[in-house]
């Protein structure tokens, strides 16, 4: 049975004259809907950086029209090669984000200079459309666990599967259907009764400001919950499963997601909660093993801590101060949940363990 996307917004859009990239700038929500267009690899760069837009497919497949602008201006071998460093370096750990550029390049390399752009552009607007595509077929592939664990824990009228889910890996966070909320929005679609627990996710509240506003567009009943609370419903049996995304997963299968992740896969293993994780194949890394080790993981600014952006009553969006003046903040961005914790991995072309040798054999068919 098909399933209509759970929404017709696109957080990235090619502009109608080709001459920019469209996409909603996610800092504002889910106070303000406003867009952004970005018709150069600086406002790209910076969209990155900042966060305008976020998530590790969105921000693979915006940099690669990020590259394709800057080959307007230059498509020589010499800055080819420099737009891609200075584009990795946006930000360090969605391997996303290099994937995107190395196809590009890979793809432009052999061509005549003269060409690259808009072989560029093109492959830039193939690949935002096989994301799609991608995490629609992760929701396939994940519906029947899910649908697996409600027949086991009797779900059904007044009985919904418990979902826990932490950051935003949802539609806003991709190109379309998002990876974790895929399997929720078709489960939902087909009227399998669900809820879903959304951790707030400080220090940018990526579940408080996106996933809460993405799951109240698809009438998807949730309740946003603090981080810390994830524990204690599992301790007192309110959620069936945990269902994440992620920013780089390693050939062993050590999985890179928010901060915050791994204390939740930590709880989901001590209280026998399944915790899996939804994984474009464009998010594997065969080239790390040891995530812990090798995976860089960003330090973001210690404002975002100290400071937090709300609406005050009158709807003015106003950034308040959270913490005594001057206090020392440390903000990484990012940690690591080892192989052992994760249940499963779900991908675009089945559900895998987070072994080497699965991982291999998945890719081994590419
Ligand atoms: O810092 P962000 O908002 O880019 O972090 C996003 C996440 O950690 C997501 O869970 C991950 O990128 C997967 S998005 C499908």
């Amino acid at each position: 049975m098909s399933v209509a996307a759970p929404s017709a917004l696109r957080p990235l859009r090619a502009a109608p004259g080709g001459d920019a990239v469209v996409v909603i700038d996610q800092r504002l929500l889910p106070h303000r809907l406003a867009y952004e267009s970005l018709a150069t690899p600086e406002a790209v760069h910076h969209a990155i950086r900042d966060m305008v837009v976020r998530g590790a497919p969105l921000i693979g497949a915006t940099a690669a029209y990020g590259l394709a602008l800057a080959l307007r201006a230059d498509a020589g071998d010499a800055a080819l090669d420099a737009k891609t460093a200075w584009l990795k370096a946006a930000r360090p750990t969605a391997v996303n984000l290099a994937w995107a550029l190395d196809r590009v390049v890979n793809h432009v390399r052999p061509l005549p200079v003269a060409t690259r752009a808009a072989a560029a552009w093109a492959l830039a607007a193939a690949i935002a459309e096989e994301d799609v595509e991608v995490n629609r077929r992760i929701g396939e592939h994940g519906l029947p666990l899910l649908r697996d664990i409600a027949a086991r824990r009797g779900v059904g009228p007044g009985r919904p599967l418990n979902v826990l889910t932490h950051c935003n890996a949802g539609w806003l966070a991709t190109v379309g259907w998002g990876t974790a909320t895929s399997p929720v929005y078709q489960a939902h679609a087909q009227g399998l009764p669900l809820h879903v627990w959304v951790d707030e996710t400080r220090p940018r509240n990526q579940g408080a400001g996106l996933t809460a506003w993405e799951l109240g567009q698809a009438g998807v009943p949730h309740t946003l919950v603090a981080d810390n609370a994830g524990g204690h419903l599992m301790q007192h049996g309110q959620v069936d499963l945990v269902i994440v995304g992620c920013d780089r997963v390693t050939a062993r299968g050590d999985v890179c997601n928010k901060i915050g992740t791994y204390l939740k896969a930590l709880a989901a293993h001590d209280n026998g909660v399944p915790f899996f994780v939804a994984m474009p194949t464009s998010t594997l890394d065969l080239a790390v093993a040891d995530g812990l080790a090798e995976i860089p993981i960003e330090e973001r600014s210690a404002r975002e801590v100290t400071h937090l952006a709300g609406r005050t009553a009158a709807g003015k969006v106003v950034e308040v101060a959270l913490a005594p003046e001057g206090t020392n903040a440390a903000n990484p961005a990012f940690d690591v949940t080892p192989a052992r914790l994760v249940s499963a991995l779900i991908t675009e072309r089945g559900v895998v363990p987070a072994e080497e040798a699965a991982l291999r054999a998945l890719m081994a068919g590419a």
